[in-house]
Formats: structure tokens, C-alpha cells, sequence
């Protein structure tokens, strides 16, 4: 069959540009409007398609999958992949694919504006200004935040943008420690200047805690009210990777006894819905799951996204392929 033939699904609203050069090659549908749809929805506009460009808030469990026989590709805008019940993709010969290293700077990024902005008290301010409360330009005890520089910097997960996170680190002269469940190669340590540690370890150390762990099963609520009692009572935990990574419900008890002094969150459990509680908290900094909204990195993404989801495809090997058992799967069932 003619790859230009094949159809492709595009879930939410991408870059025009990149939707033009998929439809070069296949017939494209392109949720253009944005809105996200329900899984009934996905398995209808599904029918007939051999791929389908998604983001994390699709969900592609045993149920869907069962739904669409004729879907080859799943190719996630994204470089997590918890969207995605990959076991049961594999078995019907489905390749993932996902768009690691393209976000890692980017994601570094947003986390330090959440760990500084949590540190320096900087959403408070803002509000505290725009809503009239400052009345008297200058105090001694005024918005006292903590110091940044020459503080302990924890990473727990200290993959590609874990240590993006640790290189910008250099810059305050902070002492970087992480935990991982396995420690890098010295070499790696030294290049990026950081030290491995046991977990409870870090959390008793660390100013502050930074998450950059996947979610699975085995990271939900690594951060739960036990680990956060480890911490000190001045720390900041900082949490860019993955709702479900910090038990929410754990943090919120925390921030409002003040048993740690802040938080910087850009994903939440249930998200877009919040924990109740947060929203009272003026010691939580809060974005909508920005981690690596830029416009060149979020165009990299998708491009990556499109460029994963033609190679398999046109019968190639992605550049990003999550589950490669797949491909032997695909052949087991008799296709070329
Ligand atoms: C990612 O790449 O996993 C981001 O969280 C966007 O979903």
C-alpha cells in the first residue's frame, strides 16, 4: 500500500507547518479546534487511521487499543509516555514512539523559574503588588525568602533533564546531589558535578528537592507525607516531571502547616483539576504543565513527532522508538 494513501490522526491542534508536511505524505485529520476528546471520541476518528500524533492527555489503554485494529503508530508529543499502556501496544505490534532530548534545556528551564520564584517569594509579590497591599516601600523583615546560591541543590531522577537542572546549578555555586536508582558513571558525576546519595539521605540535606522522575507505578507518590517529613523545614520541593509523583493530597497538609517552606508545581494529580487547598496557599507557585512550552522547542517537538510516526510508517526504525519488542510483534503477525 502507498504510504500517501494512509490515513493519520493529529489530536490537538499542532503547528501548520508540520501538519502540511505530514500531508504530503498521508491523509491527515487535525483536530484543529483543540478540543480534547473523550476516548469514545478518539476511537471513532481512529477508524481507518495506521497513526496518530497524541499528547499525554490521550489515553491509550487495552479498551482503545481493542478499538482500533488497523493503528500502527502512536507517536506522542512528549517525551513521557504514561498516556500510553505500551505493554498492550506491543502485543498488538503498535510502535510508541517519543520525543526525548529536544525539551531537556527547555524543561531545565521552567524548573528553575519555579524553584526561584518559590525561593524568592516572586508569585507572592507580584499579587502583593497588583492587589494594592503595598503600602510602606521597605522593611527589614519584608518578603523574606531563601538564598539560592551556595545552597544544596537534590535531583531526584538524574536523566537528561536532570542534569540540565544540575549544569545551570554551576551558576549559584551550589553544591548538586542526586538520587538515582543507579548512580552515574564517575566520570558523568564529575562532568556535571553532582553526587549520588541515598534518597532520605538527599531529602534531609537538600534546600531544595527537585522531581525529574517518569511516572509508573513505581514513582507514584515517591514524594509522599513520610518523605516530606525528611526534609527540612526551610526546604522547597520543586515538581516539573509528572503528576502522581508527589502525593498532592501529602503536600498541600504540608504547605499549609508550613512543615516545608514552599513549593514550585508545574503538574498535578487529576490535573487540570487541583488538590483542594492549594489554591488558599500562598507558599506554591503554580503553572499549567509548561515544562517545555516554548514556541521552537514545542515546533521541535511536534517535528520530531511527525518525523517518528513517518518511519514507522514507511517501514522504518524511529528515531525514538519506546517499544522496539513491537516491531518483532509486527512481523510474528505476518506484515512486512
Ligand atoms: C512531556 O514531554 O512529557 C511533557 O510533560 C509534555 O507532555
Amino acid at each position: 500500500m502507498s504510504t500517501r494513501a494512509r490515513k493519520v490522526l493529529v489530536t490537538r491542534a499542532i503547528f501548520p507547518e508540520v501538519v502540511r508536511s505530514l500531508e504530503k505524505r498521508f491523509e491527515v485529520e487535525h483536530n484543529e479546534e483543540d478540543r480534547p476528546w473523550g476516548s469514545d471520541e478518539l476511537a471513532r476518528r481512529l477508524q481507518g487511521c495506521a497513526g496518530v500524533m497524541a499528547t499525554v492527555m490521550d489515553k491509550f489503554d487495552e479498551a482503545l487499543l481493542e478499538r482500533c485494529p488497523e493503528l500502527r503508530a502512536i507517536s506522542n508529543i512528549a517525551v513521557g509516555y504514561n498516556n500510553v499502556d505500551v505493554a498492550a501496544a506491543t502485543r498488538r505490534g503498535i510502535r510508541v514512539t517519543n520525543t526525548p532530548g529536544v525539551l531537556d534545556d527547555t524543561t531545565a528551564d521552567l524548573t528553575w523559574a519555579l524553584l526561584m520564584a518559590a525561593a524568592r517569594r516572586i508569585a507572592e509579590g507580584d499579587a502583593y503588588v497588583r492587589e494594592g497591599g503595598w503600602k510602606i516601600a521597605f522593611g527589614v523583615q519584608f518578603f523574606l525568602g531563601q538564598d539560592i546560591h551556595h545552597a544544596t541543590l537534590g535531583i531526584i531522577g538524574m536523566g537528561r533533564i536532570g542534569q540540565a537542572v544540575a549544569r545551570r546549578a554551576r551558576g549559584f555555586d551550589m553544591r548538586v546531589v542526586y538520587h538515582n536508582r543507579k548512580p552515574l558513571a564517575s566520570v558523568d558525576e564529575q562532568r556535571i558535578g553532582a553526587s549520588w546519595m541515598e534518597m532520605e539521605h538527599l531529602l534531609a540535606v537538600s534546600d531544595f528537592v527537585v522531581c525529574m522522575v517518569p511516572y509508573s507505578p513505581a514513582t507514584h507518590h515517591l514524594i509522599g507525607a513520610a518523605q516530606i517529613a525528611k526534609m527540612k523545614p526551610t526546604a522547597i520541593l520543586v515538581n516539573s516531571a509528572r503528576g502522581g509523583v508527589v502525593d498532592d493530597a501529602a503536600l498541600v497538609a504540608a504547605l499549609t502547616a508550613k512543615r516545608i517552606a514552599g513549593a514550585g508545581l508545574d503538574v498535578f494529580e487529576g490535573e487540570p483539576g487541583l488538590h483542594p487547598g492549594f489554591l488558599e496557599l500562598r507558599n506554591v507557585v503554580m503553572t499549567p504543565h509548561i515544562g517545555s512550552a516554548s514556541r521552537a522547542t514545542r515546533l521541535m517537538m511536534c517535528e520530531t513527532a511527525a518525523a517518528n510516526l513517518a518511519a514507522v510508517l514507511d517501514g522504518s526504525r524511529p528515531a525514538h522508538l519506546v517499544n522496539p519488542q513491537a516491531e518483532q510483534q509486527h512481523h510474528t503477525q505476518g506484515n512486512p
